[in-house]
């Protein structure tokens, strides 16, 4: 399908991803082989839009707008589970006496108006481009460093390299070829401020659906969203597992990366996520490991790498019989990597301690504990 866009200067471009919203939007993706770029045009009425030309209008944002997602959830016959979530993130975002969510909306809310579209550059950025003058840029770079510490990344908004403190691109790079997400609706649990999500969107996933219960990163994920677009199908839900119901059955591909360990109840986590797929839907599980053979377990003491809340690091060997005793098959390990203090470190936009002060000084290979440095695994597996 070709699209004679006249905001672009009429360049002509093929949309090899392209869906209608309603009567009045188009959204597509346009790739050149190395980068992805999302474009969302509002027509007045697509059917009546002489040789697929589209004009395109401003798009109005708002918090947390799911009305999208629900839609499409009712749509697919979720209907109680789409009411239940829209109860839950209405209680999650409308708390009084969370302060720093004041603050944040605040923000957000006073954040300049520019326009851009999103592109996942081949550098691993999730980008938005457009045109802004200087002192947008500068008055934008200010506001962005509010909704520090920004973790997962990185991002870079109109030129403004936003360096957090994990080069997530990395594992993306590591997931990206095990999993199979053209056309697919994804579930990331746990999914941070949303960055795979993104990634995974421009990899071609038809619908994105993260969840995670820490505001900051749902805050986050709102600023990106302004700018990339707020009608691109990546949600990020103020939500933790615990509003997944038993046997959803709704999702191609789900997702949890970093989350397993932090579950006091690994098996139900691992239930869970078995419930949210349908038939033979793959799942992404990526967690800490320790190093040693067979079916093991370290639950530590106390802290982990100074982490309060690390309960259950399993080998890997272990995961895989985790993963099959909660009904998945096909279980595939598909990477195992030792993280590095140039994976994991402080920078300007996350500017507390960082994997170097979490180790023991002189012996990278220990946590400031004693216990086996984080190592982590990256596995596949079927619901069938
Ligand atoms: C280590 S981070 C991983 C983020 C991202 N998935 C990644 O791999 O970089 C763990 C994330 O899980 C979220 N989280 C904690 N408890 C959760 C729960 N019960 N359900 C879903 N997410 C949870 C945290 O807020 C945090 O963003």
């Amino acid at each position: 399908m070709q699209f004679n866009i006249i905001e672009t200067g009429g360049r002509k471009l093929n949309a090899w991803h392209c869906y209608t919203h309603g009567r009045n939007a188009l959204r597509f993706a346009v790739c050149d082989g190395l980068t992805t770029e999302w474009f969302l045009f509002v027509v007045r009425d697509i059917t009546k839009s002489p040789h697929n030309t589209v004009r395109s209008l401003p798009v109005k944002t708002s918090l947390f707008k799911y009305d999208a997602l629900f839609g499409w959830l009712r749509e697919a016959g979720h209907d109680e589970w789409a009411s239940e979530l829209q109860q839950a993130c209405r209680q999650a975002t409308d708390i009084t006496g969370h302060g720093n969510l004041e603050d944040w909306k605040h923000c957000w809310q006073n954040l300049p108006d520019m326009g851009g579209h999103l592109k996942a550059r081949a550098d691993g950025r999730v980008a938005v481009v457009g045109q802004v003058s200087a002192e947008a840029k500068s008055q934008l770079r200010s506001d962005l460093l509010n909704f520090r510490p920004w973790r997962k990344g990185p991002f870079d908004l109109f030129g403004i390299h936003i360096d957090t403190e994990w080069r997530s691109d990395w594992k993306w790079n590591r997931l990206r070829d095990h999993v199979e997400l053209r056309d697919r609706n994804v579930l990331d649990v746990g999914c941070g401020n949303g960055y795979f999500g993104w990634q995974m969107l421009a990899a071609g996933a038809r619908r994105v659906v993260g969840l995670d219960p820490f505001l900051l990163f749902v805050m986050q994920h709102e600023v990106i969203r302004r700018y990339a677009g707020d009608s691109l199908p990546n949600d990020v839900l103020p939500l933790g597992d615990n509003c997944l119901p038993q046997r959803l059955q709704a999702f191609d591909v789900t997702v949890s990366m970093g989350v397993l360990y932090h579950r006091s109840s690994p098996i139900e986590h691992l239930q869970s996520l078995c419930g949210s797929l349908k038939h033979d839907g793959q799942l992404v599980l990526e967690t800490l490991v320790i190093d040693a053979a067979g079916e093991q377990v370290l639950m530590p003491e106390g802290r982990y790498a100074k982490m309060r809340n690390v309960w259950f690091i399993p080998s890997v060997d272990m995961v895989a019989k985790l993963l099959r005793r909660t009904g998945f098959q096909e279980v595939k390990v598909v990477d195992v990597t030792a993280t590095t203090t140039l994976e994991q470190r402080s920078t300007d936009w996350m500017t507390f301690e960082s994997l170097a002060d979490f180790l023991t000084p002189g012996d990278l290979s220990k946590t400031i504990e004693g216990y086996p440095a984080p190592v982590r695994a990256l596995l596949t597996a079927r619901r069938k």
